[in-house]
């Protein structure tokens, strides 16, 4: 009988001291296991916490002011004309910025993004078929009519950066040279469907189909 009463009381000490404790704030640090000579480095990363003190520097404040141009992430704010994709009077800028050279490294680093970030709603081939068509997004239109087609770059420049009715902005995922690469890559898209036997240029094949 004495050992039912000593079990008892080991489990509801076992019970409290595992269970009991969850969640209260306590004012001092956790006991420390493994002293911090033997785990340099392991528990308490030496770091300012904001509105501290600190012995660092002269001034005795953890804050400091950050360099000249610093940008939070996230909060870069593409307001010269090149980056809103509009030209100086204001209207879509038709072309791509003058600095930005468009060769096959650009469209090769635009097919790279657009295909991290568009196909999956606009599909491989731009034809809004992507594989969330699948799951009952239907809506993501196709880069082949004529609305898209004769739409100004710096218009296409500019859905990307802040997006449109229910497609997100791709502003904090693509800076603003990948969004033009990845312009340029739409572009490509559609010429890509828009293709004749003009296009044909080797002379094997032009031969082999039977074009002059
Ligand atoms: C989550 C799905 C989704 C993703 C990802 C997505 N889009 Fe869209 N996109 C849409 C939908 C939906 C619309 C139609 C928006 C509307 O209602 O006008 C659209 C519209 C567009 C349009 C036409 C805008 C217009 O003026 O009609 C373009 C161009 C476009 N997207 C390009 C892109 C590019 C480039 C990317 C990759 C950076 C991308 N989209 C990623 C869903 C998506």
């Amino acid at each position: 009988m004495r050992h039912v009463y000593l079990i008892t009381f080991f489990v509801c000490v076992l019970v409290v001291s595992i269970l009991g404790f969850r969640d209260t704030p306590f004012t001092l640090p956790p006991m420390d296991v493994f002293p911090e000579w033997a785990f340099p480095g392991m528990k308490h990363t030496p770091k300012l916490r904001p509105q501290a003190e600190s012995k660092f520097f002269a001034d005795g404040r953890a804050d400091r002011t950050p360099p000249a141009h610093t940008v939070a992430r996230g909060m870069l704010r593409d307001d010269d004309h090149r980056h809103l994709g509009k030209d100086s009077a204001g209207a879509f800028a038709v072309g791509f910025p003058a600095d930005l050279p468009v060769d096959l490294k650009l469209l090769e680093r635009g097919r790279d993004r657009y295909q991290v970030y568009c196909s999956v709603c606009h599909g491989a081939l731009g034809d809004g078929n992507g594989i969330t068509k699948k799951y009952g997004m239907g809506a993501t239109p196709t880069y082949h009519d004529d609305r898209l087609r004769s739409m100004p770059e710096g218009e296409l420049y500019n859905t990307i950066t802040n997006g449109k009715n229910t497609m997100l902005p791709y502003a904090d995922k693509l800076t603003p040279d990948e969004r033009w690469a990845v312009v340029a890559y739409v572009r490509a898209l559609q010429r890509a469907q828009l293709g004749t036997a003009a296009d044909v240029q080797d002379p094997a094949a032009k031969k082999s189909l039977g074009i002059q």
